[in-house]
């Protein structure tokens, strides 16, 4: 039933043309990672002089208390220049007000459906090094994008090697699912080391792997820089004593993983850069490993030996080890106990992490064993403040939902219950002209006459991400973040647009008007020619479900349909590791399995999106069932067909559903991965 299919797109080529068109050559899609094998970048920037806490000088974000345009002015504190990062075709990413001579922040990673980053590249096609270059001007860096490969459906292509009385994995071809069987050849599956110490499965584009319960090892290297690598299945008795150096290092993917109990043995740098680590568990008995607050410590010497995002280290850690937080995402502060009496090179480095919250007082903190090294934070204008306690994350109390609308467009935003938000409140509906401000904000003041927001209770400092609502409180003006910035004072947080809303107001021109409401502001009526839509899908897991609402959401004069089987399917019978359930379906030619209900009156609709998962390549049986279900042939009507996957594309899953409604007019349809972009799938109705 498996047809191997390797559809290998390199977005080289688009990206050549567009270069070819801008003037800027090159292709940069071959970059590596220099810093993903555990190199230390060189050191002191970010440190001494930096360590003044914010806010004092900082009482503008951008510290440009004369509005000067941005660019390469000489500000008090130096001279500054703007790096721009251009994601040629990705989410947008934030542009970078650096210091002369200092290296510019990684960036958080855009998204591209269907495309993943392999770097940051110069004009010149060089690969930008986070680590070591640094901003002498003004410079664009241009991301490089390699298309996701289109895995095959077969099994695992595994090689093994006998060694005594089992079998080591040595290798993979293309898989999108890895299963390591737990027997070869009747004879046990004991380790995964690739030939010489290489990485078995290094660096290859599979999104989930299953290590039975009989591997003890997982040598050096094995899923080193498996950038796509979301879930590793280890079970609950599994027999692992051992992973090795770097096993998991650059798995940038990857957000949970559990340490069984009989490891004994973890390896330097094994989740070194595992920037989106969100959590360890270690099974309970594990006498030489815990996980305390997600992070994973080492017992015998409390060492911190990788960090995930959580905010506090905590108060039983002494050590904490080189690059423990190396590139981790997702938190801007940091809590170390008085308890940590060393501290390892480039711990915080290229990290989201911005400022150190630290128990004790500056003498406990000079006496903590660290070198000058550990201050190397990439770019890091890290603030260190002391005596403090372990961070509460807040959670901010919403009061209402507020609606800002310009041009076509209304943005939602929620906002928190407290002095600014509910003056706002009692002066709305309010107009008013917003304009950027250094590529960070939009800021508009307020109608001539009318006094400033009540700021009564804004925090001391604060640091804005993009979405927030502030008004920032020497100028009065309020403020929409659409670029995070550093920790500033003088600003007074009073809610957050919807994520939606962020790129919208990014690009608005400056002077736009734009008109504030509690009230939802009704659209005006739709013309009556509107075709009638119909988004039709099946979802087992709820995947497709978020992708059809989100066309639904979009796309007017739309009707959302479930395909709901009269017998659910179960996990057990979603178990495509097993003879579940659907795999029987999907190799069965003639299996129809019965829908619970049906569309009213289908042929009113004058375009259907089908949406499915994917399932061995193809569109699950009841998609079959669905169009077979109506005496109605679809004459004319255009059909969108969309999917969602581990990491298959449409492929073959679309064209196999023509004969089904072959009067139709059938678009190509797409993949969307979960939470992605439908606008040009959309699109695909005109
Ligand atoms: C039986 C079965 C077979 C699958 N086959 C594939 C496949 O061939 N390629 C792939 O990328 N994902 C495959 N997947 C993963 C699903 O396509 C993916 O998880 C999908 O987003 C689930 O959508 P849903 O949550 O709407 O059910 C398979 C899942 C199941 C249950």
């Amino acid at each position: 039933m498996k047809t191997k299919k390797f559809v290998c797109i390199l977005l080289a080529c688009i990206l050549c043309l567009v270069f070819a068109l801008t003037g800027c050559g090159g292709n940069g899609t071959n970059g590596s990672d220099p810093a993903d094998n555990g190199d230390i970048g060189i050191g002191g920037v970010g440190g001494d002089e930096d360590k003044k806490p914010d806010g004092d000088e900082d009482k503008k974000p951008d510290g440009d208390e004369d509005k000067k345009p941005s660019g390469d002015e000489t500000e008090d504190k130096g001279t500054y220049y703007t790096v721009t990062f251009d994601s040629r075709g990705g989410s947008a990413v934030e542009s970078q007000r650096i210091r002369e001579g200092n290296p510019a922040a990684r960036p958080q990673t855009p998204t591209y459906d269907g495309y993943y980053l392999t770097g940051w590249f110069k004009k010149d096609d060089t690969e930008w090094n986070f680590d070591t270059d640094r901003v002498n001007e003004n410079i664009t860096l241009y991301a490089g994008w390699e298309a996701e490969v289109q895995l095959p459906d077969s099994t695992a292509s595994l090689t093994f090697v006998k060694e005594g009385n089992a079998y080591t994995v040595t290798g993979i071809g293309e898989e999108a699912i890895v299963v390591i069987p737990a027997e070869h050849e009747g004879l046990p599956v004991t380790k995964i080391q690739g030939h010489h110490g290489t990485g078995a499965f290094a660096q290859k584009a599979f999104t989930s792997v299953i290590i039975p319960d009989t591997i003890t090892e997982i040598g050096q290297n094995t899923f080193y820089g498996c950038r796509q690598l979301v879930t590793v299945n280890i079970g609950a008795n599994s027999s692992l004593t051992t992973i090795g150096n770097n096993a998991f290092s650059a798995c940038s993917s990857l957000k949970n993983i559990t340490i069984p109990q009989g490891v004994r043995t973890i390896g330097d740098g094994a989740f070194n850069n595992c920037a989106s680590l969100e959590s360890f568990s270690v099974a309970s008995g594990n006498t030489a490993y815990r996980a305390e607050n997600g992070h994973l410590i080492e017992r015998a010497t409390n060492t911190l030996i990788r960090g995930v995002a959580n905010y506090n280290v905590p108060e039983s850690v002494t050590n904490i080890a080189q690059g423990a937080f190396r590139r981790t995402s997702g938190i801007t502060e940091l809590y170390i106990p008085k308890t940590v009496t060393v501290i390892g090179n480039s711990f915080i480095q290229d990290s989201t992490i911005t400022k150190i919250n630290y128990a004790g007082t500056e003498a406990e903190w000079n006496a903590i064993e660290k070198s000058s090294s550990m201050w190397n934070y990439g770019n890091r204008d890290v603030q260190l403040v002391y005596a403090v306690a372990p961070i509460t994350p807040s959670q901010p109390v919403n009061l209402c939902e507020v609606y800002m609308t310009f041009g076509n467009e209304t943005v939602a935003a929620q906002l928190y219950d407290n002095a600014t938000s509910r003056d706002l409140v009692s002066r709305l509906p309010l107009t008013l002209s917003f304009s950027d401000y250094n590529s960070v904000e939009k800021i508009a003041y307020m109608p001539s006459g009318s006094s400033a927001l009540n700021t009564s209770d804004a925090p001391d400092t604060y640091t804005p991400v993009a979405g927030d609502l502030a008004v920032y409180i020497p100028w009065g003006n309020i403020s929409i973040f659409y670029n995070a910035f550093r920790a500033s004072a003088g600003l007074a947080p009073f809610g957050k647009i919807a994520s939606d809303g962020i790129a919208k107001l990014s690009q608005i021109s400056n002077n736009t008007q734009i008109t504030i409401t509690s009230e939802k502001p009704v659209k005006p009526e739709q013309p009556t020619n509107e075709p009638k839509v119909l988004v039709a899908y099946f979802s087992a897991t709820n995947t497709t479900e978020g992708v059809a609402e989100t066309i639904h959401s979009q796309v007017a004069n739309s009707y959302l349909y479930e395909i709901i089987p009269q017998e659910q399917y179960t996990s057990a019978d979603l178990n495509y590791n097993t003879d579940c359930r659907a795999n029987r379906e999907q190799n069965d030619p003639t299996a129809r399995p019965k829908i619970s209900g049906s569309v009213e009156n289908i042929e009113q609709y004058d375009v259907i999106f089908i949406g499915y998962p994917i399932w061995w390549g193809q569109a699950p049986k009841i998609i079959y069932t669905f169009f077979e279900s109506y005496n109605y042939d679809f004459d004319g009507v255009t059909i969108i067909p969309f999917c969602t996957s581990g990491s298959s594309g449409i492929g073959s899953s679309a064209t196999s559903l023509h004969s089904l409604a072959p009067k139709a007019n059938w678009k190509s349809g797409a993949r969307i991965s979960s939470g992605g972009s439908v606008s040009s799938l959309i699109a695909q109705m005109n």
